[in-house]
């Protein structure tokens, strides 16, 4: 597969990141038994595994303007172009020793997301697409799954907690996809969840309450590999919309009108 020089460059950043995030994960798994837990570690963590992609991204690109879970919107000169990142996604698993997280880097142009990559660095898994070229994992071309049917698709979610979302709509949703699935799966990265969706592991993905830092990347690889990525009115763009849902055309149908008719 022939990368772009763009692309070459959030490949090299995602993966400096992630190697950044294993030291530092290695680390939290001997805190764990503390008294005092790995919080302030993994807050460090996180801020320090963006730094590495700020760094990165501004050398290669100077010009480019920013969009980063820590540090919010940093404006570039150029109005056309912005890279989207979240350093960790999945930071809860993180905390706890879980070994299922990402960096993610989307690349928005004139409003459009351009470019993914989503890297996993336990599994050594790096989720690539740019518009247009098709999606990667590693070296090889993706193909969303082609299962048709709910009764035989894993779905997987973003499960409400403490603080977070409308948990008796969620349980409703919830309660109107699982009654016909194969099975559900809350993975606790919303990047990784889209980007096995691409991968063809997950036949489907609904979430509310994610940023744009959480699915500019995965969208696009959803999309490049075959998938079809809406908001739960099942037309709108994903981005912004603080709602997606994303699979093959006929499980995207079917979740977004269970959701719709909860
Ligand atoms: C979170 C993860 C999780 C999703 C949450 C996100 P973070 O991102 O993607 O799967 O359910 O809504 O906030 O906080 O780990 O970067
Ligand atoms: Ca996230
Ligand atoms: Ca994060």
């Amino acid at each position: 597969m022939a990368r772009s020089a763009l692309l070459n460059v959030m490949v090299q950043a995602a993966t400096k990141a992630g190697r950044a995030l294993i030291r530092d994960f290695g680390e939290v798994e001997q805190l764990q038994v503390s008294m005092k837990g790995p919080a302030d570690f993994v807050s460090a963590a996180d801020h320090r595994a963006e730094k590495i992609l700020r760094e990165e991204l501004q050398r290669v690109r100077p010009t480019y303007g920013l969009l980063m879970e820590e540090s919010g919107v940093i404006e570039g000169s150029d109005p056309a172009h912005r890279w989207i990142v979240d350093p960790l996604d999945g930071t809860t698993n993180f905390l706890h020793a879980i070994p299922m997280f990402a960096v993610s880097i989307g690349l928005e142009r004139d409003g459009e997301i351009v470019a993914g990559v989503v890297f996993n660095p336990v599994m050594n898994e790096l989720f690539t697409a740019e518009r247009g070229a098709g999606a990667y994992l590693n070296d090889r071309r993706l193909r969303i799954a082609q299962r048709r049917d709910l009764s035989q698709a894993v779905i997987a979610t973003g499960v409400p907690h403490q603080g977070r979302g409308h948990h008796p709509t969620y349980l409703k949703e919830l309660a109107a996809i699982m009654a016909d699935a194969a099975g559900i799966r809350r993975m606790g990265a919303a990047a990784l969840d889209l980007a096995w969706v691409a991968a063809g592991r997950f036949d489907g993905f609904f979430e509310t309450g994610l940023n744009p830092w959480d699915v500019a990347a995965g969208m696009l690889i959803v999309r490049e590999a075959g998938g079809y990525v809406s908001d739960y009115s099942g037309h709108g763009d994903p981005l912004n919309a603080g709602s997606i849902i994303a699979g093959n055309p006929d499980i995207h149908r079917e979740v977004q009108r269970r959701i719709a008719a909860r």
